[in-house]
């Protein structure tokens, strides 16, 4: 047996010998819906309501989405995060432009093309390191604006926070709205974890507003699915001139739920007494109770420390399969020996123990056969 192999076999061995997390650091994704919304669900699923929208349940969660954004504001459900953006994307771009985005954007890796098939667009992308674009970025293109070659910078679409657990602040975002605005283009914010940007950014629904329908973006995706429903996501209009052929694109684009009492339902447990925040605290929490217990390890580096539900180490190659072997997270960057540990709603300080106490004692292994 070679020094390696025996090595791997000890951190198996190890690891083998510990109380594993009962939940994984995988995604958001992994996580079930909240009790609250499967009695929302089993509630819901009485007799007849009129589909595609015209029920009861509905018109509450249009209800709350006012509550939350403004009487002008127009919501629109629908069954997905993905089917969200490109439907956002399709009421805001007009022919000839492009969408402008990060290089790190999930409607740019992550939807198979599904924006630049359904627009028939360019997503223009732009380097960045953590998500994050700054308006320098925007102000550059104004080169493109005018010339008959190029698509025209029609919307902006940025994410809050970026897939990298990073966050924007206010400031940021107006002056991105600022710069985007005044080259008349539309902003759309892909908010497929809004409920865990607003925990972080105070918690409340001022701090929300803060972030969005204050400082002039135009269209949001505001997630569910990641934020303890089932399914589900919405798109909300903060400029309503936008929504005017909303409900015929999200037909399009296969966003039309019929038996839509069932989306709302459970929207409107998430949304009653501000539970969607209270579950992005915890799982917030949860991510830094984590980074709290692994960061002075030996043999473990962050680049940042996490602003979300999300941190991205860096740790010794020969341990990841090991790891998530034994309590499952993702890859991230395999040049760097990088990963993501994610949190949900119902990750509990026991799991991050558990989990945090399985890290060090594997990494005490390797420290032991070098
Ligand atoms: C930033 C972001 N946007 C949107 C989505 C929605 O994707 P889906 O279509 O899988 O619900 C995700 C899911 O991972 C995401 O991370």
């Amino acid at each position: 047996m070679t020094h390696s192999t025996h090595s791997i076999k000890a951190l198996v061995e190890t690891l083998q010998a510990m109380p594993a997390p009962e939940r994984t650091f995988a995604s958001d994704n992994s996580a079930g819906a909240h009790p609250a919304v499967m009695a929302a669900l089993a509630q819901a699923n009485q007799n007849h309501a009129l589909a595609y929208g015209s029920d009861p349940w509905t018109a509450q969660t249009q209800a709350h989405f006012k509550s939350l954004f403004g009487e002008h504001t127009e919501s629109l459900l629908v069954f997905g995060g993905s089917g969200a953006n490109v439907m956002a994307l399709a009421t805001l771009l007009q022919a000839g432009e492009c969408v402008v985005c990060s290089d790190k954007a999930h409607i740019a890796l992550d939807e198979t093309g599904a924006p630049e098939r359904a627009l028939g667009a360019k997503l223009l992308m732009l380097p960045t390191c953590d998500g994050k674009i700054k308006p320098e970025q925007l102000e550059a293109l104004k080169s493109m604006v005018g010339v008959q070659h190029s698509a025209q910078p029609g919307v902006l679409s940025i994410t809050q926070p970026t897939e990298l657990g990073a966050l924007y602040s206010v400031e940021e975002i107006a002056a991105l709205c600022d710069t985007a605005h005044a080259m008349d283009m539309r902003v759309h914010l892909d908010g497929a974890r809004i409920a865990n940007a607003t925990a972080a950014l105070g918690g409340t629904i001022n701090a929300l507003r803060a972030f969005t329908s204050d400082v002039g973006v135009d269209v949001l995706s505001f997630g569910g699915t990641k934020a303890g429903l089932m399914f589900g996501e919405a798109v909300i209009y903060l400029n309503p001139i936008y929504a005017r052929r909303a409900k015929y694109v999200r037909k399009q684009v296969n966003q039309l739920p019929s038996k839509m009492r069932f989306v709302a339902a459970q929207f409107n447990a998430l949304l009653t007494d501000n539970l969607w925040i209270q579950l992005a605290q915890q799982a917030n929490a949860m991510s830094r109770r984590l980074y709290d217990a692994t960061v002075s390890l030996k043999g473990i580096s962050f680049d940042a420390v996490p602003q979300v539900n999300s941190s991205f180490p860096i740790i010794p190659a020969q341990l990841i399969t090991p790891l998530s072997d034994w309590c499952m997270f993702w890859d991230w960057d395999m040049s760097r020996s990088q990963v993501r540990w994610m949190t949900a709603w119902d990750t509990t300080e026991v799991d991050v123990d558990h989990f945090a106490a399985g890290v060090e004692a594997a990494l005490s292994v390797i420290h032991s056969n070098i």
